[in-house]
């Protein structure tokens, strides 16, 4: 079994990743600074796996503190979860994205080279492959950044090729995540984005949760079938298990491996709602708008090099991810309500109606 530090370890990938690690019988400690991750998740990653993870509350560009972290771990291998993510505020924050994303990476391997540690599984993204030519999309696919968020996925990738190139890391997966949704089974820990969620699951939950009237659908003119942009919606449980699949499967191999992680199946915006409402027993109130700038219309994996390399696929169907985030929104909307009304009420579907 192997010991391994998440960075981001709090936040929604990261502390699904622990819950499957844990259950594979791995050590593992979380580093988070909790700027985008609640404070109670380390409680819930005990209530689901029965273990006291160690929580360091760092944050990865404080290379001192990161050293003191790694130095006395005897860690096997690191997952670097730690990033901002939010394509718009990249645009409009250049170089807080740089500082966190890219200064954050250069830290936390400077810190790992102090410690002597070699492999590193990377949170990547799809992103990396900007609007793409074809899809299914595989690993040798052009790669271009459209965006800043983009532009620092793909520096963090280059950095970390590098220094496997060079020998100064023997192993590094990077992971490029396409659309990840869904949440723990338990509904005891999901994405919880602060603010409007840019997304479009976080989104529907809250509209289903009467927190927002009605989603906006954006533009139905795209070359798909119904018109809707086309993505692949992956469970954040596979996605976890993926990572578990990538470290053990580091732990014995060298070099530089970019994975494509997705389902292989894209699914529009309109399969999505309609899906929920299903799997939810609501009527979500949507409307048609104009499209996103920088929207691809669609965008899915071809996951052959996961399933050859990783001996992973993933199972979870496009129902489960609904089922499961709705759990998660309504858990913790019915907690907030408690919350703030010093009771327990069920959550408000001000926006939604219960189909009949
Ligand atoms: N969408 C809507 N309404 C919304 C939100 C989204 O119709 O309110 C649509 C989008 O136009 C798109 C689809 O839903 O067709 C999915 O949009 P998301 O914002 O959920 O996801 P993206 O595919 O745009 O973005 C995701 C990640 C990014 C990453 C990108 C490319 O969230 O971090 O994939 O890999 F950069």
């Amino acid at each position: 079994m192997a010991r391994i530090l998440l960075t981001g370890g709090a936040g929604f990938i990261g502390s699904h990743t622990a819950v499957a690690l844990l259950g594979r019988g791995h050590d593992v400690v979380l580093a988070d600074n909790f700027s985008n991750a609640s404070r109670s998740v380390p409680a819930r990653l005990k209530d689901i796996t029965g273990v006291d993870c160690p929580v360091h509350e760092v944050d990865i560009r404080n290379t001192q503190a990161m050293q003191a972290v790694l130095a006395g771990g005897a860690f096997d291998a690191v997952i670097h979860f730690a990033a901002l993510k939010a394509v718009g505020e990249s645009e409009a924050n250049p170089l807080l994205y740089f500082d966190v994303n890219v200064a954050g990476t250069l830290s936390l391997l400077t810190a790992m080279r102090h410690a002597g540690i070699g492999r590193i599984v990377f949170s990547s993204s799809a992103t990396v492959y900007g609007a793409p030519e074809h899809c299914p999309i595989a690993e040798a696919a052009p790669l271009h950044a459209t965006n800043i968020y983009g532009r620092t996925k793909l520096i963090m990738e280059d950095m970390i090729g590098d220094l496997v190139r060079t020998g100064m890391l023997s192993t590094a997966f990077l992971l490029r995540y396409f659309n990840p949704v869904g949440a723990h089974p338990s509904g005891l820990i999901g994405e919880d984005p602060r603010g409007v969620p840019a997304n479009l699951m976080p989104y529907l939950c809250q509209v289903a949760a009467g927190q927002r009237d009605c989603l906006t659908v954006f533009g139905d003119d795209y070359p798909t079938p119904d018109g809707t942009g086309v993505r692949d919606y992956l469970h954040v449980m596979d996605l976890a298990e993926a990572h578990c699949a990538a470290v053990e499967v580091a732990l014995g191999t060298y070099g530089t491996h970019a994975v494509n992680l997705g389902t292989g199946t894209g699914y529009s915006v309109l399969d999505l709602l309609h899906t929920f409402e299903r799997a939810t027993g609501l009527a979500i109130p949507y409307r048609i708008g104009p499209r996103r700038p920088g929207d691809a219309p669609s965008c899915y994996a071809d996951p052959t090099l996961a399933k050859a390399m990783l001996g992973w696929t993933a199972k979870r169907t496009l129902h489960d991810m609904c089922q499961d985030s709705w759990h998660w929104q309504s858990l913790s909307a019915k907690a907030r309500q408690a919350a703030e009304h010093g009771g327990s009420q069920a959550p408000t579907t001000a926006g939604a109606q219960l189909l009949a």
